[in-house]
């Protein structure tokens, strides 16, 4: 069982919990991410690490309470326990493999959409502790909703709030903060990380292509089961097949295809729409499952 250790409201429906994890802990890595698994019926939900403590032992998740899993994950107080936490899943981020010195001489950006906001912070983070400072873009729909901020100003670069209703911050979404930081303020980037809602990744790929600036996007909202089983975030990338919870989560944003992925997405909210995938893609999943001919 994983102990509940701290619980807190960061914005309407969204919540942080820090929970008792020490195998995961021990050896997770910004990018990576988990599976939560409330009860011994409840759904596997993945989600991406939001910070860790390897001497406290602690993985911090953050959510949205979007259906009745997220929800009931919700109720859970400091003190109770998840029946299940697996991890670290996935593929950490591919800056913690460049060269430092290389990553030294890049200006990087990131940008965080709504709750996108929590997997961008053990990046930014893990580059602070090695001496690389990023910028940031934070975007929300209002003030309510932008989250993390005064943690992310500490190891970060320049901090950008950007709020769609203008109540804090620059008034317009992500794009509009990028254009005003490169127009207005002269600023210059080399690499930019992108995660958010898949609407988001995709019109910020698209004006970064237009700028000549490379992305990387995370494909964590695509992902079902995370294990490579469901099939659900198969994905078109330079057109090849990959598999977002196997091969990812992050991507070179300028070569996934986004049409694609947001089409798969709806389809496999419904039974029926599962059964058209089928028809198409044959097996859809990554394989293992042990009733497939796919390893
Ligand atoms: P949201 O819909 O409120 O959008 C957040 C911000 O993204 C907006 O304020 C805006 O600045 C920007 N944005 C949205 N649409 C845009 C567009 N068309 N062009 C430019 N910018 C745009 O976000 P939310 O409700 O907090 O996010 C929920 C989504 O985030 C869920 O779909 C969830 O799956 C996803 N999410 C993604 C990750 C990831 O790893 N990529 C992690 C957590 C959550
Ligand atoms: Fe199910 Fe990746 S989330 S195969």
């Amino acid at each position: 069982m994983y102990e509940i250790v701290k619980k807190e409201l960061l914005a309407p429906n969204i919540v942080r919990m820090e929970i008792r994890a020490p195998r995961t802990a021990k050896s997770c890595l910004p990018g990576q991410f988990v599976i939560v698994k409330a009860d011994e019926q409840g759904e596997r939900i993945p989600l991406t690490i939001c910070d860790y403590s390897r001497e406290a032992k602690t993985v911090t998740i953050v959510f949205q309470t979007v259906g009745t899993s997220t929800k009931l994950l919700a109720e859970y107080e400091e003190g109770e326990a998840f029946f299940d936490f697996v991890g670290p899943l996935g593929c950490s981020s591919d800056l913690l493999s460049e060269p430092q010195e290389d990553l030294k001489a890049k200006k990087l950006l990131f940008i965080a959409g709504g709750v996108g906001t929590a997997p961008v912070y053990p990046q930014v983070k893990w580059l602070h502790e090695h001496g690389i400072l990023a910028d940031c873009i934070i975007g929300a729909r209002n003030q309510e909703l932008i989250i993390l901020e005064q943690e992310m100003k500490e190891v970060a670069g320049e901090v950008f709030v950007c709020t769609d209703d203008g109540s804090l911050g620059l008034k317009g979404n992500v794009n509009d903060c990028l254009k005003y930081l490169i127009s207005e303020k002269g600023k210059q980037y080399d690499h930019i990380i992108a995660i958010g809602p898949l609407i988001m990744m995709k019109f910020v790929c698209l004006l970064t292509k237009e700028l000549g600036i490379k992305t990387t996007v995370s494909m964590n909202p695509i992902m079902v089961d995370g294990t490579g089983m469901c099939g659900a975030c198969r994905l078109t990338v330079g057109g090849e097949t990959k598999f977002a919870c196997v091969d990812g989560p992050e991507f070179d944003g300028h070569l996934v295809d986004f049409e694609e992925a947001m089409r798969r997405q709806q389809l496999y909210r419904t039974e029926e729409g599962r059964a058209v995938l089928r028809e198409k893609e044959g097996s859809t999943h990554h394989g293992g499952c042990g009733y497939c001919e796919e390893t």
